[in-house]
């Protein structure tokens, strides 16, 4: 019975102790979201990788500090989560530069290694771009393993194949091409994801069918435009 109260007891603290923490960070978010905007408007924002500085972050690195030390594993997971949901300055700028700044922010942070500038967030964002290319792959497989599959279903499909699969040496190009600062290579390769993509897509409209990866096709559009927009701000 003792054991029981306890238990409802810190289930009580840990959840209000969630609540207050959530809506701690939900107010970090929302007071730095206008300044973001802001320096994100192409008149303000440095044009040279050097002047890319990372933002102090002293309210935020207290905030992870203060989620450093909570009473339990369960608390100190949540808090986790809650704070990688808090965008860094520097990325939700950059990310404002693309046609799809919500699937930037959302897509890139798995994939930065180290503080974000234009560089490692085109790298990043070209590497997300590979992964979704792999898995649409994997997804064409899937569906060509299909025994009901219609003749001309698995003939587009066996566009597809090839077309991911050319996008995806195209990506891997376009990570040489940053490597060998080789802008006009970047551009290209980058170019020809986009193409592959609708390629795949195309395949299915000339037979007049719905492509089984439609969805997928416009998430791998937009995330090879975001490649696009943020390597044209790269100086490589
Ligand atoms: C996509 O694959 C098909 C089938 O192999 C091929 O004919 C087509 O040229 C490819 N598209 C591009 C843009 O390479």
């Amino acid at each position: 019975m003792a054991t029981l109260k306890a238990h409802a007891l810190f289930l009580l603290v840990a959840t209000t102790s969630a609540l207050l923490l959530s809506s701690a960070v939900d107010a970090i978010c929302v007071s730095r979201k206008p300044q973001s905007l802001e320096s994100a408007s192409l008149k303000t924002l440095p044009q040279t990788p050097a002047s890319f500085k990372r933002p102090p972050s002293g309210p935020l690195a207290s905030l992870s500090a203060s989620f450093k030390k909570p009473l339990s594993n369960a608390l100190a997971s949540l808090s986790a989560s809650k704070a990688a949901v808090v965008v860094d300055h520097m990325v939700a700028d950059i990310c404002h530069l693309t046609d799809y700044p919500d699937i930037c922010i959302s897509s890139v942070g798995a994939h930065l290694k180290g503080p974000a500038d234009v560089l490692s967030l085109l790298a990043a964002e070209i590497e997300a771009c590979t992964e979704k290319m792999k898995s649409a792959a994997a997804e064409v497989t899937k569906l060509a393993a299909d025994p009901s599959a219609s003749p001309a279903t698995k003939m587009a499909l066996s566009a597809c194949d090839e077309n991911y699969s050319s996008a995806l040496d195209s990506l891997s190009s376009a990570q040489e091409a940053i490597a060998a600062h080789d802008a006009g290579t970047l551009n290209s390769e980058l170019s020809a994801v986009i193409t592959f993509v609708t390629t795949c897509d195309d395949s299915f409209a000339e037979m007049t069918m719905n492509s089984p990866l439609e969805g997928t096709g416009r998430i791998l559009q937009k995330l090879g435009s975001n490649c696009l927009a943020i390597a044209a701000r790269a100086h490589l």
